[in-house]
Formats: structure tokens, sequence, C-alpha cells
């Protein structure tokens, strides 16, 4: 995810716009960028790549006196991770960085676009700096301030200018900025990491808060208000997890920001759209395969309930490491779909290189720009997650679900704009919930194992609720088919055997209940996840009554996800580094 840096009344600023840039790409970037106001000019400089190509470029320009600057790392979702889409963004007389959505740039950029303003890159951020610069008459403030007024979304931002060459610019709505201060200086981070060392206490920025720092700080919200400083965390190791206590407790929580900018464009009003596509690339398309492994395998399975349902096109969803071996029979008919979260795993690379030979039409499903499986398909749809550091995949996983519904909406002309929605407000992390789940968790530590069971799309969500448990409890786990047990598994049945049982409302309640039912009467110990009580289960979580099935599916997710997070805390486990994984496989 994006970072962003800057600071005012420092005497070198590059040398905090760098060394903050580092304690930020722990959240992924693939470019990087910093401008810097000095005595002469407003100069901007980035590179695409590591931190390390941007440093060998500022080595070569000379600055006179400099006094501010900003800075940014930016992990491409809308463009591809060039120079011209990295930030800061220059216009004719500013620069700016931003984090964030900004949901309205095309109605903004197309309404500049007739004013005959010139846009060069293909992001959202440059709507905001073209509005800005159309809107400055001699006033900046006012410029700036009509301009918040303007952007819908999400936004943390910082604007610099050679219009009024003493002031930081700042606003912040629905994506954290700090501003933070020592002696005078200010600086400003999306999060605490870069700040520890240079300041000793910030201000936290709340949503609606902008205003500029120029010699000391001006907020607004309606009017000005104080600011309140606290002091700042020193451990810089807690702050990169933004205080949660694992990476992947913190991708857990970050998954409604993520489906956010997972759908940002593509779930609209008028139904879905994909700027990466086009209908005629579906010409001639009779079916698809999908090929994946662990969780993207998994996701691969919601994807053929859903494009079979939705689309009316046969779906075959394969295991990467056995496809690749079995001499499958591949028509140019088909439409091969690989689903990947880092792009590089070999088996499911393997496949698409091997129906790319067969002369297939190829589209992946991925979370890397630029990865080996994003240059071999013919095209791709970015999943927009983030880098994703624990080992176990969560936000990923939410985004390949999203994505293929979507995508099955697409091909099958559906809009579900408002469910869509729904379904991203249901993975808000509800905190109460997750102190439950901790609480319950301690009754799932001795058992002999895990039985995570449901039906339909529950099905494959029952399966990578099972692999997240054991990937990282090490607590032996399986997904079923709700409506299996009794054809074998349910032999094992008795008081040491957990059951979590996803027990949806909506598809095919009342079979599923009675699937609980054969096990509670055979006295396993079952943990029912459902908008509907029933009173035979041993443990119970409530999600919220939708009529969507995906809605709670997401919401199911989230509550597995911190189940198996809880179970491994419990157990004293590395939650982010479980034994024997590798977050990359890209050996068979
Ligand atoms: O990067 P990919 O999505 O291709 O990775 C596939 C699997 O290796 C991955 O999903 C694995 O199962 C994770 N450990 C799941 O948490």
């Amino acid at each position: 995810m994006c970072g962003i840096v800057g600071c005012i009344g420092i005497d070198y600023p590059v040398e905090y716009l760098i060394e903050g840039l580092k304690e930020l790409e722990y959240r992924g970037y693939d470019s990087a960028g910093i401008a810097v106001m000095d005595e002469e000019d407003l100069k901007v400089i980035k590179s695409v790549g590591k931190l390390k190509n941007l440093e060998e470029k500022i080595k070569k320009i000379k600055f006179k006196n400099p006094y501010m600057g900003i800075g940014h790392t930016r992990w491409a979702t809308h463009g591809k991770p060039t120079e011209l889409n990295a930030h800061p963004h220059k216009g004719q007389f500013g620069a700016l960085v931003h984090n964030g959505i900004i949901e309205n740039y095309q109605e903004i950029k197309k309404k500049l676009t007739k004013e005959g303003i010139e846009f060069i890159s293909q992001t959202d951020t440059e709507v905001i700096l073209r509005l800005f610069e159309y809107y400055y008459d001699g006033d900046a403030l006012k410029a700036f301030k009509r301009t918040l007024d303007e952007i819908e979304g999400a936004y943390a931002i910082l604007l610099i200018t050679k219009s009024d060459p003493d002031k930081i610019f700042f606003a912040k709505n629905g994506s954290p900025l700090i501003i933070a201060k020592n002696d005078g200086k200010f600086y400003f981070a999306s999060s605490d990491a870069p700040l520890i060392g240079y300041a000793n206490s910030a201000h936290y920025l709340e949503d609606g808060e902008w205003g500029f720092v120029e010699n000391k700080l001006h907020l607004f919200k309606e009017k000005e208000i104080i600011p309140s400083f606290k002091p700042l965390p020193t451990n810089k190791e807690s702050a990169k997890k933004d205080g949660f206590r694992f990476y992947m407790e913190k991708e857990i929580y970050e998954q409604f920001d993520v489906l956010r900018e997972n759908t940002l464009g593509r779930n609209t009003k008028e139904g879905i759209k994909f700027d990466e596509l086009n209908k005629s690339f579906f010409e001639g398309i009779d079916n698809i395969i999908i090929s994946a492994c662990g969780t993207s395998y998994h996701a691969g399975l919601v994807g053929k309930y859903l494009i079979e349902r939705n689309a009316k096109i046969r779906v075959n969803v394969e295991v990467a490491s056995e496809l690749r071996y079995r001499k499958p029979l591949l028509n140019k008919d088909t439409l091969f779909i690989v689903i990947s979260q880092s792009g590089e795993t070999a088996d499911t690379l393997e496949t698409l290189k091997m129906a790319k030979r067969k002369g297939l039409k190829t589209l992946a499903l991925c979370n890397v720009d630029n990865s080996s499986i994003v240059r071999e398909a013919d095209k791709t749809i970015l999943l927009r997650a983030g880098i994703e550091k624990g080992v176990a995949s969560t936000k990923a996983f939410a985004t390949q679900v999203m994505t293929l519904w979507m995508l099955a909406n697409y091909l099958g002309g559906i809009n579900e704009y408002d469910a869509i929605n729904e379904a991203i407000e249901a993975v808000k992390v509800d905190v109460s919930k997750h102190e439950k789940i901790k609480r319950l968790s301690k009754r799932y530590l001795h058992g002999h194992g895990f039985f995570f069971i449901g039906r339909d799309i529950f099905y494959p969500l029952a399966l990578e609720g099972a692999l997240k448990l054991k990937e990282i409890s090490y607590i032996h786990a399986e997904g079923y088919p709700a409506g299996e047990m009794k054809h074998g598994p349910i032999a094992l049945a008795d008081p040491g055997l957990f059951v979590v049982a996803l027990l949806s409302k909506n598809i095919l309640y009342e079979k599923t209940k009675s699937n609980i039912e054969e096990l509670v009467a055979r006295d396993a110990t079952t943990l029912t996840i459902s908008s509907e009580y029933i009173e035979m289960t041993d443990d119970f979580i409530k999600i919220s009554g939708t009529n969507h099935p995906l809605v709670e599916f997401f919401e199911m997710m989230v509550i597995t996800q911190l189940l198996a997070l809880e179970v491994a805390i419990r157990m004293g486990n590395d939650v982010d580094m479980p034994r024997n994984l590798a977050k990359s496989v890209t050996v068979e």
C-alpha cells in the first residue's frame, strides 16, 4: 500500500524524505518519488523500482538550500508502475502526493479535459492537482479548499506549490495522515514508523481535517481548530504493524479498504466495468478453466459457482500442480484463467504457459503487477490488495473472490451494485466479535482435529477456513461439503472433534442445519456461524441477517480468519511466518 512523508522547517529535508520512505518500504511499493522546494525551484524526482534507484537519481540533483518537501511510495492500482504514474505528481506550479481513492475522478477528468487541461498519467490522483491549479486565482488556500469540496472518496494529501512556497497543504479523509513536531520542525507521514526518532509528539488527523503548516500548524474542520498533540510511540516494529500483534491481523482488518480499492471504478451504478477487458476478448468462448494453488484455488472454486450461476458459462477449476502433468484436453473455445496473489507460483505459471502453447486465450487475476504471471497472460485484472506480508493469505483471498464475483456479473450482464457494497461493509471487523472469538478460541486447542463444513459457496469457504487454521496453528483441519459428512468423515465425530459450521440463511439452510444436527447427535463439539441462532450448537457466532449469500460469505470469511489467528496465537506460533511455508512458492 502506498506511503506518504513530508517535512517543513528542517535544514535538509531530503534526508528525512528518503529515511521516511525507507521506513515505509515494508508496505510494498513499485515506484517512489520526492518533491523538494529549494531557493531556486520545485524539484520533482521519481523512479520505478527500489528506493536505491531514487537515491541514485537524487545524488545527481543539486539543491540550493532546500527547506521543505513531500515523498511517496506507490503500489500500482490504477495504471502501471511507471514514472509518469508515480507520485509526486507535478503540475504547472505544484506537486502533490496522495493515498486513497478519488471516486469521482473520471467525472472531474472529463470536466477538466473539456476545459483543455491535459492529463499525463493514468491515475485518479492527478485530478486533485489539476483541479487545484484550475481553481487557483492568487489564493492557494481557497483553491485547495475548493478542490477538497469537489473530490469524493478517501484521501490523505500533501501539496506544495510555487504559488505559495512556504506552506505545505494537507487534508485527510478516510486514509491515515499524521503531523508530528519537534522544536518548530514539522513532519508528515501516513503511519508512525517514519516519524519515530525525528519528532516527539504527533497530531493524528481526523477525517475532514485539513489545513497548512507555515511556521506553525493551522488546522481546520468546519472552522479553525486546535490540534491535540500526543507523544509518539517509540517502538518501530510495532508501529509498522499499525499496533496489531501480527501482519496477518493487520491484513484482516485492512480488508474493508482493500475491497473498496478492488472495486473502485469496476462496481458502478451502471453495472460492472473492467478497463482491462473488452467484450470482444470473450468472443468464441464456450467454457472456462480456472487454474490455481492453495487459497487462490479456493477462490477459484467460489468463482465456479458464481460464473456458472450468473454468466451461464461452464467452469472447471483445477489444482495447478495436477493440471500441468495430466495432459489435459485444451480447446481454443476455452478461456484459461489463472489466479495468484504473488504472480510467481511455479505450478500456476506452468499451466498458463501450457495453455498459451495450445493457443487458448488467457486471463490472470493477480496482485503483483509485472510478476511472471502478469507478463505471461494475455490480459490481467489486478487485485489491488496491496502487499500481503502474512504467509497465510487473507486480504488477497477477499479480493480474488470479489474480482470473480464482478467477473461473473460482467459476463452475465448482472448488476449487483448494492450487494457488492454491502459485502464490502461486511468485512469491517467488529471489535466486540473479535474479542468473543479471542475468548472462544481457548476451547478449541486440544481436540483431535477440525472439520469446517458448508454447502454451495460456503464449501470452498470451509476449505479455506480449514487451510487458514492448519497453516498457522498446525492443528489438523479439513474442509468438507456439509452433505458429504455422512459418507465417511462422520465416523470421526466425538467430543474431541471440533466442527465449524458455516450455516447460511440464504442457501440450503434446512439441509445444512440437519447436517449439524447429525454431528451434534454424535457428540461432536460444534461452533456455528450464522445469522440464525440454533439451540443445539455448543458455540455460536452471530452474523448480520442479510439476504445475499455473498454478504454472508464475506462476513463469515472474516470470522474464520480471526478464529485461525486466535487459535494460533494461543498455541504460541509465529502467525506471520508459519513453519515449513513460504510466501511465494516459486519451485514445484
Ligand atoms: O501466490 P499464489 O496465490 O499463487 O499462492 C498460492 C498458494 O501458495 C497460497 O495461496 C498458499 O496456499 C497460502 N499459504 C495460503 O494461505
